[in-house]
């Protein structure tokens, strides 16, 4: 029978076994998945575990902070920063095609990713201390997945963090690859992890750069993670949790309508609401959000979030559309 303290005590055992006194790196998205694999290690290993975590500039409102202080005061686990906000921008600029979107994004991570483990390796191999093992979050699902005969054409590139190179020098740690997300939810709460991060709701890879429909700026990026920050506190605010999958949150930058405020007439951009339910991502359909949870909503994002002066309500279900819109 399942029990969150007997799969932690074996994990670890096995962990332990495998590692020995080698090191290990792990790359940390902010999502459940790598923080309660990287959790699990640490307690088999301790500082022989180093995490990298990748600012690239498309995370939401306090996801960093939540990693870099939250996270990492309640594991103690070692934690190298890389900030490459700059960088992406750069590489980002004026790109509106959300398939080069993907593949730039993709590229730059695995760049940046890879930079930093070089530097940790080249570290480690001074103290005479070699990195062996890399951690992945691989869980059941996604084990099933990618062994099973696709007969799926490729819609989206996905990006994973932590993406694999062909020539991995590494030996891959997967604790997780017995397991489904709710245990692994479990696993993170027994082990003191956050609710902002063990309870949340799937991010893309590549952030809110697709949630972008347009190039991306800084400005864009700055008023987007505004009103998702809005519409996550509001959604958590009114219980809705557990009814919403995900609720992708998007700005419609190359679109612009009229509208009125107090006297004057703005032109500002539409922000779409993306609520879904889903039970694996594959199928959805939209969230019928209560009226009065759209309203609050739609009020706050218009009076706070300068340049949106609409807010609208995605009803399609997938298929046909995605959940995301890129
Ligand atoms: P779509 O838009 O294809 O999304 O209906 C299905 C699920 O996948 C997430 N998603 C991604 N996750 N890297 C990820 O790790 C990606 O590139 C990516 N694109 C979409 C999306 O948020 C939804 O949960």
């Amino acid at each position: 029978d399942w029990n969150s303290e007997n799969v932690i005590e074996t994990q670890v055992a096995l962990i332990r076994k495998q590692i020995g006194t080698s090191r290990v790196i792990c790359g940390l998205s902010g999502g459940v998945d790598s923080a309660v694999a990287a959790a699990l290690v640490h307690k088999a290993v301790g500082d022989q575990l180093v995490c990298i975590f990748v600012d690239h500039g498309l995370l939401r409102q306090d996801e960093r902070r939540q990693v870099e202080e939250d996270y990492v005061r309640i594991t103690g686990i070692r934690l190298v920063t890389v900030d490459v906000r700059e960088q992406f921008l750069t590489a980002l600029a004026g790109v509106s095609d959300p398939e080069t979107k993907r593949k730039i994004i993709g590229r730059e991570f695995i760049r940046t990713f890879e930079q930093a483990e070089r530097d940790l390796v080249a570290e480690a191999d001074a103290d005479g201390q070699p990195i062996k093992f890399l951690v992945q979050g691989t869980l059941y699902p996604d084990v099933v997945e990618s062994g099973g005969g696709s007969g799926t054409a490729n819609i989206k590139s996905h990006h994973n963090v932590g993406g694999l190179p062909d020539d991995l020098q590494f030996e891959l740690v997967e604790p997780l690859r017995a397991l489904f997300k709710d245990e692994v939810r479990a696993i993170g709460r027994e082990l003191g992890l956050p609710h902002e991060i063990v309870g949340r709701q799937p991010f893309p890879g590549p952030g809110l750069g697709i949630r972008i429909v347009g190039d991306i700026t800084q400005e864009r990026l700055d008023l987007l993670r505004k009103a998702d920050a809005i519409v996550r506190f509001e959604l958590t605010a009114a219980g809705l949790d557990d009814e919403i999958w995900q609720c992708p949150v998007v700005l419609l930058a190359d679109v612009r309508s009229v509208g009125v405020m107090g006297d004057g007439r703005t032109y500002g951009h539409p922000i779409v609401l993306r609520p879904v339910s889903s039970e694996d991502a594959m199928t959805a359909d939209w969230t019928r959000l209560p009226y009065d949870v759209l309203a609050k909503i739609s009020n706050r994002i218009t009076n706070e979030v300068a340049g949106v002066n609409r807010v609208v309500l995605d009803v399609t279900s997938k298929p046909p559309g995605t959940i995301e819109w890129e």
